[in-house]
């Protein structure tokens, strides 16, 4: 393509060092509509004739088939999908396809593909995520009156239920969403028309090539269009984002299926065995997309690093953005895939949860909460209640059995009362606490909005 000033050819090591043929072909269907608007813009600028834009697209649209069909032999001396396609078409229909890279760089077409490819990636993450919310929200449904503990540092704190803690990870994976979406807006921009870094003096329509690809706008800097590749990295931690809320809810399950918690049970399906200890069935997914949440933030450092030393425009370090992205998009939606599965699957051993939550110290800061209603002063409060709770251990008395009246005087006789798991739950009627109530209205709501 550039033999023009060169009398040696490339040596085999540097074609085999900086080919991306071998991982950017996933490009060519962008590649080629990319490809397609470009030449439709040249018709309306003169430089190609009907019969020119039908050959091309002809062309484009039968190498399209024959990547589809795996028929389409790729070459490493043409390093990346751009050159293989051009070279491609121009052999296949000869001279208009010498015309097609006409104000046109690499550079450009690079950013073009890549933005038409995360646009696609970032739809097809968004139904993945909306799957993933509507297997959590069948089981919060079904478990919005199962009491748990609810912990904080690991200890039992307060009762809530299997409902409403399986909905903390729709809030998150809803916020998951919104950050693709506010990410697809960036992305969705037409670099398409910046050239190698300063467009071109042959001026082609840049908003009818927009449109055409479905962008909303062009950018407007040449020198920045081609150089970004802040998208990639919005994309890349909003991907990573979604490996973080993955492998807490992974723990989550990790400790609920141990023999220690005993709240869920994984289906067989999603779980594997020991080759030597015949008893095991290990939640193996959890522990995968734990560690493959790893990869997803290596993915984020490893372009955010390629890109930190770079001047203005161009550098062939940015090629280093294609596999992180590919890499994230794959485990990801592999990811979101299987734990919608699993979590349909799950089954929620409500006894277990119910012998955790019947705890009488889950509900101490109720009886803090019965003092300040009987016009105790909450830090006093806190302190009686603790004293209880310091009898209660030292005695292996349980707290809902202990006299309390015989500790302060600020106790009454319906101090006991304070230990009814249901009566405890049915009081956290405020938005975003966990009765109930609260819980089936949160169900009824995500159900209207998925
Ligand atoms: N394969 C290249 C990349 O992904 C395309 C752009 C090449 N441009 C260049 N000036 N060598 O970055």
């Amino acid at each position: 393509m550039w033999k023009g000033r060169f009398s040696k050819a490339t040596a085999d090591l540097v074609q085999q060092y900086g080919e991306s043929i071998s991982y950017d072909w996933r490009l060519y269907k962008h590649d080629i509509a990319g490809s397609i608007a470009h030449a439709r813009a040249q018709v309306k600028a003169g430089l190609l004739n009907d019969d020119e834009f039908s050959a091309i697209c002809e062309g484009l649209q039968t190498i399209e088939k024959d990547i589809d069909a795996g028929t389409f032999e790729f070459s490493i001396e043409l390093e990346d999908i751009h050159m293989n396609i051009e070279s491609a078409l121009t052999k296949k229909i000869g001279a208009p396809g010498a015309k097609l890279h006409t104000a046109r760089s690499r550079n450009d077409q690079v950013a073009t593909d890549t933005r038409l490819y995360c646009r696609e990636e970032i739809d097809t993450l968004t139904a993945l995520i909306s799957d993933l919310q509507s297997a959590l929200l069948a089981q919060a449904k079904t478990y919005a009156a199962a009491v748990i503990p609810g912990y904080t540092h690991l200890q039992r704190g307060q009762p809530v239920t299997v409902g409403h803690h399986l909905l903390a990870y729709v809030e998150m994976l809803d916020r998951d969403t919104s950050r693709l979406a506010d990410c697809r807006k960036r992305v969705n921009v037409s670099p398409l028309g910046s050239g190698a870094l300063a467009g071109s003096t042959i001026n082609l329509d840049r908003q009818q090539i927009a449109e055409e690809l479905g962008f909303d706008r062009v950018t407007t800097n040449s020198m920045d269009a081609i150089s970004d590749r802040d998208y990639i990295a919005e994309f890349l931690f909003a991907m990573a984002l979604i490996g973080t809320h993955l492998s807490r809810l992974s723990e989550d399950l990790i400790l609920w299926c141990s023999s220690e918690f005993g709240f869920a049970t994984l289906s067989d399906a999603h779980t594997t065995g020991s080759s030597l200890m015949p008893q095991k069935k290990n939640p193996d997914v959890c522990e995968l997309t734990r560690g493959k949440t790893g990869r997803l933030y290596g993915n984020l450092v490893a372009l955010l690093t390629a890109a930190k030393g770079l001047p203005l425009t161009y550098n062939r370090d940015l090629q280093e953005d294609k596999e992180p992205l590919f890499d994230s998009i794959d485990t990801l939606k592999i990811a979101l895939k299987v734990n919608s599965e699993m979590i349909a699957e799950m089954a929620i051993n409500t006894e277990a949860c119910e012998a955790a939550a019947s705890d009488p110290l889950l509900l101490a800061t109720d009886l803090a909460d019965y003092l300040v209603k009987n016009g105790v002063p909450f830090r006093q409060a806190h302190e009686l209640v603790g004293q209880a709770v310091a009898v209660s251990v030292d005695t292996k008395t349980p707290l809902d059995q202990l006299d309390l009246t015989q500790i302060s005087d600020h106790y009454g006789a319906d101090a006991q009362a304070v230990f009814n798991l249901q009566t405890a739950l049915a009081a956290r009627t405020n938005p975003g606490a966990p009765s109930v109530e609260n819980v089936e209205a949160e169900v009824a709501r995500w159900q209207q909005n998925l």
